[in-house]
């Protein structure tokens, strides 16, 4: 009998079809399932957590490829559903914890710099008196702010502050201030990276080479094929382990001096761009490091038990 693998997604796209090949080579049959259609039922003789197609049985493993947007109230109840499974021995890939940990940069930047890496300086706030000073201070001492929303991707509502006049662009995303000091890129233009790793190893690197500061692959940024230099694998590495997840992908700019900075850790990054400019089949890696790790681990030691 061939193993069961849920793929959380409301778009399966390009991306699912990867690894539902991916998984279908090791064995695995995937079904795409919104987080959305997913419950709890608090029933005795029920499993509780309820995922369509899967009411008898649980999967073998979930492969979280994309959490909806949502009210408080809606994304709390999506991570529930995370959480429940973990605690249900299903493997949650990423889990539940790493999710909830890298959507919110405040919390990724805060991991960050309790991990001792290099990370832009960043200041998380309500209270806007407080917000205008610590721009004016930074604007002072010559340096550019970028404002984020906390739970932003794809380089959504993200704003630079330039200059005094631009304060009046200062508001809060959602009530909260997100400020960070802007890094200059090294080299000419704008550009940063972006490495993808596995199970705590790089598996891939591009440049990314924005139109403007903004290096997102969904502005319009162009992958570039690069070597991967050691010094920003192990960053990069290290990263992920911060946030303790099991796949990662990793923002990562070189400043002028030459540092690397770490801007953001994504636990659902995409890596259709990455693979337009290297020989490497991410899904591949992702399917069999979940299998190899959660999986058949997993039955060998049941194995060992019963025996
Ligand atoms: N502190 C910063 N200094 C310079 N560029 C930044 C900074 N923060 C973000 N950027 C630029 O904006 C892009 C998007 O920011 P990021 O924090 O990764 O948010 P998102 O989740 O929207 O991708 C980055 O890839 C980078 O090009
Ligand atoms: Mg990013």
């Amino acid at each position: 009998m061939s193993g069961r693998i849920v793929i959380f997604t409301d778009d399966p796209g390009w991306h699912g079809k990867e690894l539902t090949q991916a998984f279908a080579k090791l064995g695995f049959i995937s079904s795409f399932v919104s987080l959305t259609e997913c419950k709890l039922s608090i029933e005795p003789g029920l499993i509780p957590v309820i995922i369509p197609g899967f009411e008898h049985a649980l999967p073998d493993a979930v492969f979280v490829r994309g959490v909806p947007g949502g009210s408080l109230e809606e994304v709390v109840l999506y991570l529930d559903i995370l959480h429940a499974l973990k605690l249900l021995n299903v493997p949650v890939y990423n889990d539940g914890r790493a999710i909830e940990r890298s959507v919110d940069k405040a919390m990724t930047s805060f991991l960050l710099h309790q991990a001792g890496l290099p990370t832009p300086l960043t200041w998380v706030l309500r209270n806007r008196v407080d917000a205008i000073h610590i721009a004016e201070d930074q604007l002072k001492n010559g340096h550019y702010l970028i404002t984020k929303p906390l739970f932003g991707s794809q380089g959504e509502g993200i704003r630079r502050i330039e200059k005094m006049t631009d304060l009046f662009w200062l508001t809060p995303s959602n009530g909260v201030y997100y400020l960070q000091r802007f890094v200059h890129c090294a080299g000419d233009g704008f550009s940063d990276y972006r490495v993808f790793v596995i199970n705590n190893r790089a598996v891939a690197i591009m440049r990314r080479r924005g139109k403007s500061w903004l290096n997102n692959v969904s502005r319009g940024a162009v992958c570039e094929a690069i070597d991967l230099d050691p010094a920003i694998a192990d960053i990069a590495v290290k990263a992920a382990k911060a946030l303790a997840m099991d796949y990662a992908g990793v923002d990562i700019i070189q400043d002028k001096a030459g540092q690397y900075t770490i801007i953001e850790v994504n636990s659902i990054p995409a890596w259709k761009g990455l693979e337009s400019v290297v020989n490497t089949s991410i899904a591949t890696l992702l399917a069999e490091d979940l299998v190899n790790r959660y999986i058949k681990c997993v039955s060998h030691e049941t194995i060992v038990a019963v025996s």
